[in-house]
This record gives C-alpha cells, sequence and structure tokens, in this order.
C-alpha cells in the first residue's frame, strides 16, 4: 500500500471507533490517509482523533474552504486511489445509491472516479431491511465494491449480520483490489449479436451473427478488471458473466439500451452485427400465402447507432467499431472510420473459417486510419485479447484507471 492515497470516509455508527484503528493500519501500510466525516460520524468520534492519526485536517463541511481556489470534494475525489466508507450507514448507502450530494462525505463520493469500497455496519434488522439491500444492489450494480458486514453481537445487543469488519480484514480487500487486472476503475460498454426484425408475428430478418466476438470482448474486459455492461441481441452462445448483461432484440431495443449507457461507459464497444434495414411495416397478423405472385416486402434504413453518437461522445470516451467487409476490405472500412467517429476500428476478414458464425477470425485493427495489426486467423478469444490490449494502452483511460 505504500505511497497509496486512500479516502476514508466515517458516516454516523458506534463502529467509527474502529475506522480509528483502520486509518492506523492503513497507515502503517505505508498509505496515504486522509478523512472526511459526516455530521453524525462526529458525534461518535471527534475529528481531532482522525487528524491526529492521519495528520491531516478532517471536516464534515462541504463549504469549510469557502474562498480557497477549486471545490475541496472535487480535489479530494481528484487525489484519491480509492475511497473506503467505514462505517456504511443505512443512511449513507440510502444517499449514494440516489446520488445525493449535500455534506462533504456525499459530494466526495459523488465526484469520485476512483474504486469504492463500502464496509456497512448497522442493526441487523436495519441491514436485512429490503430498502438497504435495495440500496447495495444498486450500487454493486454501480460497479462499487461491498465488504460484508461481519455476523455476532452487536451495539444493540441483538445478534446477526451487521458488525463492521475487522479493519484488518478492510485493509486486506483494499491491498487486493490495487493487485487487480490493467481494466480496474474502466467502464466498458460492448453489444453483441444479432438484431432481429419483425416482419410479422413469426417471421423475422437477421444475419448469421452468433454473438461469440462480443462475448470473447466483454469476458476479457471482465477479466482484466473492467465493469462491464453487455448489451446484445439473439446469440448462438451463452453470454459471459460480466457486471450488468441486457437484452435488445431489435435495432430500435439496441439503440436505446445503448444511448441510455454511453454516457456512464469509458469505452464503448460495438460488436452486435445491427440490421441495417428493417421492414417499413410490422404486420400484426401472420402473412398468409398468396395464391400467386411474389411477394414484396418494403424496408427503411436503422438508425446508425454509432454514427448517432458521434455528437454526443465525451473528450475521454473511447468508441470502437467493427467493420465486415467482402469487397475493398481497407477502403470500406477506413470510410467507416470518419463516418461513425471511431477511434478504433476493427475490420474482420470473411473466409471458411472467419467471420459470424465461425469460432475463429482473422482481424485487422485501426486506430483512427492508422493500421495498427492484422492477424492471422485466430480465435475469438485471441483476437478479444489483442483488441483490449490496444484499448488498456490508451492514454485516454489513465484518468479512470487505479
Ligand atoms: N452499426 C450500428 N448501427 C447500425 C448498423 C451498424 O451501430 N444500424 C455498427 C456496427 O455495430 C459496427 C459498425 O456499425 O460496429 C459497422 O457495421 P457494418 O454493418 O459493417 O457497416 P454499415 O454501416 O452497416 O455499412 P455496410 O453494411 O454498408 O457495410
Amino acid at each position: 500500500m505504500q505511497g497509496r492515497k486512500i479516502l476514508l470516509i466515517v458516516t454516523g455508527g458506534i463502529a467509527g471507533y474502529k475506522s480509528a484503528f483502520l486509518v492506523r493500519l492503513l497507515k502503517t501500510h505505508g498509505a496515504d490517509v486522509r478523512v472526511v466525516m459526516t455530521k453524525a460520524a462526529t458525534e461518535f468520534v471527534k475529528p481531532l482523533t482522525f487528524e491526529t492519526l492521519s495528520g491531516y485536517p478532517v471536516s464534515h463541511d462541504l463549504f469549510s474552504r469557502r474562498g480557497e481556489a477549486g471545490a475541496e470534494h472535487v480535489k479530494l475525489a481528484v487525489w484519491a486511489d480509492r475511497v473506503v466508507v467505514a462505517p456504511a450507514t443505512a443512511d449513507f448507502l440510502a444517499k449514494a445509491g440516489l446520488g445525493i450530494a449535500d455534506d462533504l462525505a456525499s459530494a466526495v463520493l459523488a465526484a469520485a472516479r476512483c474504486t469504492v469500497l463500502f464496509s456497512p455496519s448497522m442493526n441487523e434488522g436495519m441491514w436485512e431491511n429490503p430498502a438497504v439491500q435495495r440500496n447495495v444492489g444498486m450500487l454493486r450494480k454501480d460497479g462499487h465494491v461491498f465488504i460484508e458486514p461481519d455476523v455476532g453481537e452487536l451495539a444493540c445487543g441483538a445478534v446477526g449480520p451487521g458488525r463492521l469488519a475487522e479493519p484488518e480484514v478492510i485493509a486486506e480487500v483494499l491491498e487486493a483490489s490495487f493487485e487487480a487486472g490493467d481494466l480496474e476503475g474502466v467502464r466498458f460498454l460492448v453489444t453483441a449479436g444479432r438484431t432481429e426484425e419483425s416482419i410479422d408475428p413469426v417471421r423475422y430478418v437477421s444475419n448469421r451473427s452468433s454473438g461469440r466476438m462480443g462475448f470473447a470482448i466483454a469476458a476479457e474486459a471482465k477479466r482484466r478488471g473492467a465493469h462491464v455492461t453487455l448489451v446484445h441481441g439473439p446469440v448462438d452462445v451463452a453470454p459471459p458473466e460480466v457486471d450488468s448483461v441486457k437484452r435488445a432484440d431489435s435495432a430500435a431495443r439496441m439503440k436505446s439500451a445503448v444511448e441510455r449507457a454511453f454516457q456512464r461507459c469509458d469505452v464503448l464497444v460495438m460488436a452486435a452485427a445491427v440490421a441495417d434495414y428493417a421492414p417499413v411495416r410490422t404486420v400484426r397478423a401472420k402473412i398468409k400465402r398468396a395464391k400467386a405472385g411474389n411477394l414484396t416486402i418494403e424496408f427503411r434504413p436503422t438508425t446508425d447507432i454509432l454514427a448517432s453518437l458521434k455528437g454526443k461522445k465525451g473528450k475521454g470516451q473511447i468508441v470502437v467499431g467493427f467493420a465486415l467487409e467482402t469487397s475493398d476490405e481497407t477502403e470500406n472500412a477506413l470510410g467507416k472510420v470518419g463516418e461513425k467517429g471511431c477511434d478504433y476500428l476493427v475490420l474482420n476478414t470473411v473466409g471458411k473459417r472467419t467471420g459470424f458464425s465461425a469460432p475463429t477470425n482473422q482481424i485487422t485493427l485501426f486506430k483512427g486510419k492508422r493500421r495498427l495489426l492484422s492477424t492471422p486467423i485466430i480465435t475469438k478469444e485471441e483476437a478479444a485479447s489483442l483488441i483490449i490490449d490496444t484499448i488498456a494502452s490508451d492514454k485516454r483511460l489513465r484518468r479512470v484507471k487505479r
């Protein structure tokens, strides 16, 4: 933990005294520790205790340093490599889950981009309360880490889950969090599979995408520590275990799902084979076979999801597009880089053992218009690893990576 910057948020619970031990422990491990308290926490332990142990001033007031340059909560959030909330009360979990930022502790949390660990402590009835568990679930979904409370005798005399984890355990979890993969702190949004555009209640138009490439990318990003949201259409294989999996069967549904998640991701990998056309009308009843003649279905273009995000892209966000070409590969692929505003483009070569439904692939990776690499036929997992290696080394992720 040598030189690691840990911001400890102490909220108002009786276990606050254990947080004083935690500060000592982290300091003996070489960490630089700063403490922010909630007003309620100061009822249990005096700020002076934490000031003396940490060597830094301790505040709970969002406006205590009025007149100084820069907002205190933002400075602290930028400073921290990790934020630990110990003890985390039911009240603070509720605020954190909703993003309420009305005091220094909650505002720091709202501004933090690093990994946040919560170590809850409360009466067992409160811990098991559905509202508390709902907030915990919501925070976990957002990528935050929870250190389960211990089971034992509680301050109120009851016995059950709710005791603050021992400072040694919190320190161990913190230490382990620094050993995680190289994408820790990075939020990926990955799309995979095909879309199906309904003609009538029983028929649709689609393509042969199996979902394997997108799934391999999502799994690799997760393995290396990223927080991964996967949006996928119909597929031939089971999705990997990632943080959030959403199903979107049509181009329109995938567009909505991607738009909802885009603002909160650092990297979008658009590996889904989204249909370019959908029937102008979906007929309500099954189309009957005509006695004679051909059937004509009119198609309209779907929205190009990637291209539609071009103007919405934040400064540090990375967008990766895919291209599947059967002729003039490089020329067509490079055209898509500009049209769709991609930072990287993965060109899939279609062949007997490559492309949509095959387990192997042959790719060329472009950064902007520059060709970075071309591979022979490799597995989709190997291709995913190469793609993720390239993204992981992108300077834009330094701001979020830990
Ligand atoms: N894509 C998208 N929305 C669509 C169609 C495609 O976001 N409605 C994305 C794909 O996920 C992929 C990239 O655009 O990352 C390239 O898709 P591709 O089908 O190769 O290109 P198109 O723009 O559809 O062009 P064409 O089919 O004419 O080659």
